[in-house]
């Protein structure tokens, strides 16, 4: 059977992959920027629109890393103000269950599902690391092994909370003067290891009854907590055969919770570039490239795998000729280089060498990865190729320009996908899990009624 795509939007961010640099380039925190890609996105007839979350500015050598400095505005309020100017769009924030807590996230979420008439996404991330827990004044309060268990009892919690309403619980009934249905808001009560609260929750039950929920981890724990609740993941697994493999790993893991495969919507982050010949689009992408990694980004990345102070070196000679030093923790926050540096420093190297690259040349190869490069049709094609042979069941594009990086994408793949009859040509409801294919969400959990 042929699958029907599901197409999401990533407002750019603050990494090396949006060019900042180039002339067309618009503000990163301005309405308008956040309006224009969310109107596009729209236009095009997108799932939804994402925003990522740091809640710490990454450093290195004690410096603010430079292109953080963009800012990182809160999702959920940029989301709000979204709501007001889309009608069908999704809008999905990611908000992180470790420093934050079930009632207020809840809270905000259901009021989100309310303001956009059931459009609410929630982005369950779990980033742990002391670095940013400075930041809440707990640094390190939580041990990596807990972030998951934090995770599920955070999202669980949620959903007592949501679930705490009854659909109908609002009854505005003049003939009995009553606002509230009896019975129709029960008080909650959650006692578990990361959370012990009670009380009635203040807001009621959003159009979707729960957001839709995406999960971005890749760990073994991520993808099993992705399997027993998600909706949604979002993936880094963007290649075709890399695709294909963490598709079968996850789809195959759903059962286990009474779920079926097209519960869960794969989506992995992607880029593309378009040209009205292979060749034009081949440039143009180098291009890009080079313009994702000045001089400084390259040193960035190298500093950041070496732990080392470079900043004498030529980002156009050759790798420094240097141990790394696996002790020193240069750049904080950074998630890509938490792992195992002196393995990625030995690949590095080991490729560099091999093609006689000098540093910049070799973080463009390793860092700037471009996903479907070609002229319209051979993009649409292959987008196509991805979600019918289940590396994909769609995509999150991640355009490198703000404000009008998807504008391409929609006027000239968009209506080649639809032609094919493999993506909507309008939207058929009006809330998220519609566009998704989801089911409602019912209620789950009731506790003792109040009246
Ligand atoms: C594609 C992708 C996007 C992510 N975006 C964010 C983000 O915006 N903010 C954040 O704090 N973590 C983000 N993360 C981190 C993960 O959500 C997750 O919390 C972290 O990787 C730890 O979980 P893991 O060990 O299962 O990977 C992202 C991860 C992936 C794969």
């Amino acid at each position: 059977m042929t699958k029907q795509i599901h197409l999401a939007a990533h407002f750019p961010g603050v990494n090396n992959t949006t060019v900042w640099s180039d002339p067309r380039s618009g503000s990163q925190i301005d309405f308008d920027s956040f309006r224009h890609l969310a109107q596009t996105a729209e236009r095009g007839k997108f799932d939804f629109f994402f925003l990522a979350e740091g809640l710490r500015l990454r450093e290195a050598k004690g410096r603010i890393h430079d292109l953080d400095v963009v800012g990182r505005p809160e999702s959920l309020t940029v989301l709000s103000a979204l709501a007001a100017v889309t009608t069908r769009l999704g809008l999905a924030a990611t908000v992180n269950s470790t420093f934050n807590e079930p009632y207020e996230v809840a809270r905000r979420l259901a009021t989100l599902d309310h303001l956009s008439g059931g459009r609410a996404a929630w982005n369950v991330v779990t980033s742990f690391d002391a670095f940013t827990g400075e930041n809440f004044r707990r640094g390190g309060f939580l041990d990596e092994a807990d972030r998951y268990t934090r995770a599920k009892e955070f999202l669980q919690t949620a959903r007592e909370l949501w679930d705490s309403w009854a659909p109908d619980a609002v009854a505005a009934d003049p003939e009995s003067g009553r606002f509230l249905r009896p019975g129709g808001v029960t008080p909650f009560r959650h006692e578990g290891r990361h959370f012990d609260i009670s009380g009635v929750f203040s807001t009621p039950r959003g159009p979707q009854g729960h957001p839709v929920i995406i999960q971005a981890g890749d760990s073994d724990e991520g993808r099993e907590f992705a399997a027993s609740s998600a909706d949604v993941i979002f993936s880094r697994h963007s290649r075709l055969e890399e695709g294909r493999a963490f598709y079968r790993d996850v789809k195959r893991r759903l059962a286990a919770y009474g779920r079926r495969p097209e519960d869960l919507k794969i989506l992995p982050a992607v880029t593309y570039v378009l040209g009205d010949t292979e060749a034009e689009a081949a440039e143009r992408a180098a291009e890009i490239r080079r313009a994702q990694v000045s001089p400084q980004t390259a040193l960035y990345f190298v500093e950041a795998v070496w732990g080392r102070d470079l900043s004498g070196y030529d980002p156009d000679g050759p790798l420094p000729d240097l141990e790394p030093d696996l002790d020193d923790g240069v750049s904080k926050g950074h998630a890509q280089f938490r792992g195992d540096r002196g393995a990625v420093a030995a690949k590095w190297r080991a490729l560099a060498e091999e093609k006689n690259l000098s540093i910049r040349e070799l973080v463009v190869e390793v860092a700037a990865p471009q996903t479907f490069v070609g002229t319209p049709r051979s993009v649409a094609d292959e987008i196509d190729r991805f979600v019918q042979t289940d590396a994909a069941d769609g995509f999150i594009f991640v355009p490198h320009l703000t404000p009008g990086g998807l504008d391409d994408l929609v006027d000239k793949v968009v209506p080649l996908l639809q032609e094919k009859g493999v993506f909507r040509a309008d939207y058929t409801g009006p809330t998220l899990r519609d566009h998704l294919g989801l089911a409602p969400r019912t209620l789950t959990t009731r506790t003792e009624e109040i009246s």
